[in-house]
């Protein structure tokens, strides 16, 4: 205890210096992961109960129900919210609640039976939630034990009711454009049997949910047991007060997703894992271990942990902790024999209570944590154990990394003392056609793709993500900022979380950085995004510092940001976090002269101003750009400036709801790519940006809200690369030799007309042929990041760009005008998966020509099947206003490319054989094996 009070005194002299003037804060230490599985692989099998402790994946086998519509739901509601009568997105955020709708549901409001399931995470016992008496709910057929549920859907979990559509369409549809246009609204039921054996009583038992979207209200055997309202975060309650050891109990979860939650799509239902924990009565708490980290070189590093305890017995007990250190393989798997023992430990838990122990152990040559190329992420795990006279009753793995990350005001942020420049990318949480269903797979290959394009950095827009993409982020040395909300009292839209912010916030957000804290890729906490108290003045700064406080408490060693769109240098609210995120005022918003005299906001560059005020502060780029495109479309003419608002005529073309990839273009407060860099690069102290964004995402389709989803990705949603892919990795990659030619060269429309070519390399310098005839050498200029030769006339051929850097030849692309198309080329991410029922494939099909080459602007339509122990979950083909349901087996290609996503079959073996037909056509496979 007394070296944990020293260190959080430590980092509180340091952060108070800083204010007085020290220019570097150094946050030493930290990281680690909690959870209690060392490998991916084993996340979603039973844990050996040996020792006390199972951890039992409960996916399989629900029975699945959702109302026709919220009015003829039962009235079992969390609480009773503003009625939204029309569907315009924007008339919507005035709607007032009605009288009629709070007096029919008074006598269903849950909310009290609700709130204890947070008390866990509110420190002032008096501000604890104490249960009423009674069962609401108890009588409701859908809760009881001898329901017939068989004509309800089976579903496995993660589940997400919407995804499969249809999709709306039209301006008057229930569900937006904004929420992605499928019908994530409504209430829903899920229900599962659980046997628990006679042999588990006295055991504690508990539910773990990774995430629930959203109001989820769970009852067991017909007992009301809790809930958790915030569709984002993970939460546990604890069932053992209502089983029935030795019999077959019913559990059943009502979820109630609202329309206009959210500016994304949030997807619905039990959209994460669920667990059933099982462990003695004396038990390691919920998340109830912390690993810090401190004094690290590469000789030596000390490592504190922190352990709670809980004892739900009845009469006292006497623990005796131990801890060992393995390293984790890459995979993941412990390693060898122990590297380092902390000292053992006792502690006495009183009966219904809780204690913690704490112990510092030095390690010697510790192998650090770091972001690749230059550096890797080893991790460890603290497997910790709980004896009782001699016998042990719990084992607890934590994982975490060992690494020192240093906050420069003027330079930016060091890892283990190297210089790692933030090439970030904000994602959303969905995953394509996939929906919101967590896959492990889906989001480890989103993290491949963005890393090839040479991103080391990823935002969790705007909300905890599930806890496996932060198993991932960890094992792949991306630095992470975990980010909790979108918005806190003031709403943005009409049932969002201002609805349930003055009695869920300090329990979310203390829940949130309880679970995530020994990540070691978790590098800062943002605890909102463009949230409307900045422009409430010190109001607004002190609810920012009331939840700033929270998280500082939670966890000192870790900084805090807030993303501010609006907020300026001399406002309250950018003193109360530890880092300045700056979300698109580094670039300046609307500064392009045709925005004088609007009404919306226009902001001159600030990363000056705000570097002027805190120079103790770093500053980073929490969203920049918002440039869209649609992979593949090229219109004409194309903007001579190297950054401007998409217009109809102007790189966008309402008609057809696409966006030109000459990547010039921004919605009207962002900027091109190319502005952003240049900004970046006359600002040095600046540590970065997070690109808005990574890959596309369902819904928020701006500039055209007919549309499904977003344009502003770098890689469209099937998981293609656009354009903009290439621009980034010849920034952020400036040691792989590239060149990219785009437009693709076949308009045979436009012979002897004007059209640009540009091209993104990571060489200085290039020249450009058109059917062996030089177009010319350029050279980048000062704050240029593309070669433009804009004044090409189109003529049928071949297009080569060669590449120079430093005067050396560097690298070479070539660009063809194609033959009609002919044939179909499948291709598959791997030739193997893995028979479990959840690893997938991702496919591609190119519509090409006869010697192969991708065609272009090809839209046919393709039908796909399949033999063999798979099935295909969705298909894809990157067009944001495509409103086919992903569930289709077909699908008309987007200029060329089709996606589809196969997954396999538990434990069934053997070869899958994929095949992709289109009229016209030759027909192609691809086989891979499950095994
Ligand atoms: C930002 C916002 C993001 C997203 C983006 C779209 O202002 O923080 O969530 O909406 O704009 O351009």
């Amino acid at each position: 205890m007394k070296n944990k009070i020293e260190f959080q005194k430590k980092c509180q002299t340091i952060i108070t210096n800083q204010k007085n003037k020290m220019k570097a804060l150094i946050l030493t230490g930290f990281l680690f992961l909690i959870t209690w599985v060392p490998s991916l692989a084993k996340l979603t099998e039973e844990v050996p109960g040996s020792n006390g402790r199972q951890r039992i994946s409960i996916n399989e086998g629900w029975s699945f129900f959702k109302y026709e519509s919220a009015a003829k739901a039962d009235k079992l509601i969390y609480d009773v919210r503003p009625e939204i009568t029309d569907n315009t997105e924007n008339k919507v955020a005035d709607a007032k609640p009605t009288e009629a709708v709070e007096v029919e549901a008074k006598q269903s409001v849950l909310k009290p039976w609700i709130l204890p399931s947070g008390n866990d995470f509110i420190k002032d016992l008096a501000k604890r939630h104490v249960r009423p008496e009674g069962n609401p709910g108890g009588d409701f057929p859908f809760v009881k034990n001898n329901f017939n549920d068989r004509s309800w859907e089976k579903v496995n979990l993660p589940h997400d009711w919407a995804i499969k559509g249809p999709f709306q369409k039209g301006w008057n549809s229930e569900v937006g454009g904004g929420m992605g246009r499928l019908p994530v609204n409504g209430v829903a039921w899920y229900r599962k049997k659980l046997d628990i054996p006679a042999s588990d009583a006295g055991k504690s038992i508990f539910l773990d949910i990774d995430g629930a979207m959203s109001y989820s209200i769970v009852w067991l055997n017909g007992h009301l047991v809790g809930g958790w309202p915030y569709g984002y975060n993970s939460f546990r309650l604890d069932l053992t007060p209502f089983i029935k050891f030795g019999d077959e109990n019913q559990l059943a979860i009502r979820v109630d997703n609202p329309n206009h939650s959210a500016r994304w799509y949030p997807g619905a239902g039990l959209y994460r894992n669920v667990w059933l924990t099982k462990t003695n009565p004396v038990y390691v708490g919920q998340w109830g271990t912390y690993v810090t980290t401190k004094a690290i070189s590469k000789e030596s590093a000390t490592i504190n942990l922190a352990v709670s305890i809980d004892n739900d017995s009845k009469t006292d007990a006497t623990v005796e902790v131990s801890t060992s250190v393995y390293r984790l393989d890459e995979k993941g798997n412990k390693t060898g024999n122990a590297v380092v023992r902390f000292s053992t430990l006792n502690s006495k838990v009183g009966s219904g209570g809780s204690a913690k122990v704490e112990g510092s152990v030095t390690i010697k040559n510790p192998k650090l944590w770091g972001p690749p190329p230059t550096q890797q992420p080893n991790l460890y795990v603290a497997e910790t154990t709980l004896s009782e006279n001699g016998k042990i009753i719990d084992t607890y793995e934590t994982r975490f990394g060992i690494r020192s990350v240093e906050f420069n005001p003027d330079k930016g942020i060091f890892v283990n003392g190297e210089h790692i420049l933030i090439k970030g990318v904000n994602q959303h949480h969905d995953l394509g056609a996939l929906g919101s269903a967590f896959n492990t797979r889906a989001a480890e290959r989103q993290l491949e793709i963005l890393r090839e394009m040479g991103c080391n950095s990823i935002r969790m827009a705007h909300n905890p993500p599930a806890p496996e993409l932060l198993e991932l982020t960890d094992r792949m040395g991306f630095l992470v900022i975990d980010e909790i909300f979108d918005s806190w009292e003031r709403k943005k839209t009409p049932h969002d979380f201002h609805l349930i912010f003055p009695d869920w916030s300090e329990a979310d957000t203390r829940a949130f950085i309880r679970r995530d804290r020994n990540c070691p890729s978790v590098i800062m906490w943002s605890f909102g995004n463009e949230v409307g108290e900045q422009y409430t003045d010190k109001d607004g700064a002190a609810v920012a510092k009331r939840l700033c406080d929270f998280v500082k408490d939670e966890d000192p060693t870790r900084p805090t940001t807030l993303a501010m769109n609006f907020a300026k240098s001399d406002m309250p609210l950018p003193q109360v976090p530890d880092v300045i995120g700056l979300n698109y005022q580094g670039e300046g918003i609307r500064q392009a002269p045709e925005f004088e005299g609007t009404d919306r906001i226009r902001t001159a560059p600030q990363y000056d101003a705000f570097n002027a005020k805190f120079p103790e502060k770093v500053i980073l780029s929490t969203e920049t750009a918002s440039a869209f495109s649609s992979r593949g479309i090229y219109l004409f003419p194309v903007s001579n400036e190297n950054s401007a608002p998409v217009r109809d005529g102007r790189g966008g073309d309402s008609k057809i709801c696409q966006v030109s990839s000459y990547e010039l273009y921004a919605v009207d407060f962002g900027s091109s790519a190319d502005k952003v860099f240049g900004s970046l690069d006359r600002h040095p102290f600046v540590a970065g940006e997070f690109v808005w964004n990574g890959f596309d995402y369902i819904g928020e389709p701006t500039p055209y809200y007919e549309a499904r989803s977003s344009y502003s990705g770098m890689i469209d949603l099937a998981g293609f690369k656009k354009d903009r892919f290439y621009l980034y990795q010849s920034r952020w990659r400036p040691d792989l030799p590239m060149a990219h030619i785009l437009p693709h060269w076949n308009w045979a429309e436009r012979i002897g007309e004007v059209t640009p070519v540009h091209v993104f390399t990571s060489g200085d310098e290039a020249e450009l042929f058109l059917n062996g005839k030089s177009l010319g050498k350029k050279k980048k200029g000062e704050y240029e990041y593309r070669l433009r030769w804009d004044d090409v006339k189109y003529e049928p051929g071949e297009l080569k760009v060669v590449a120079y850097k430093s005067g050396q030849k560097w690298a070479e692309e070539m660009v063809k005008t194609t033959g009609a198309a002919s044939q179909l080329l499948v291709t598959s991410d791997h030739s193997q998966i893995i028979a479990d029922g959840k690893d997938l494939a991702f496919i591609t099909v190119q519509i090409t020509d006869k010697d192969g080459l991708i065609v272009p602007r090809s839209n046919n339509l393709i039908e796909f099947s399949i033999e063999g122990p798979g099935e295909i979950m969705a298909t894809d083909n990157g067009d944001s206003y495509n409103l086919e349901s992903f569930a289709s087996h077909q699908r008309e290609a987007f200029n060329g490319l089709v996606l589809v996503i196969v997954r396999s079959k538990p434990g069934e073996k053997g070869t899958i054989t994929v095949t992709a037909k289109s009229s016209g056509l030759k027909e192609a496979n691809v086989k891979l094996l499950s095994k």
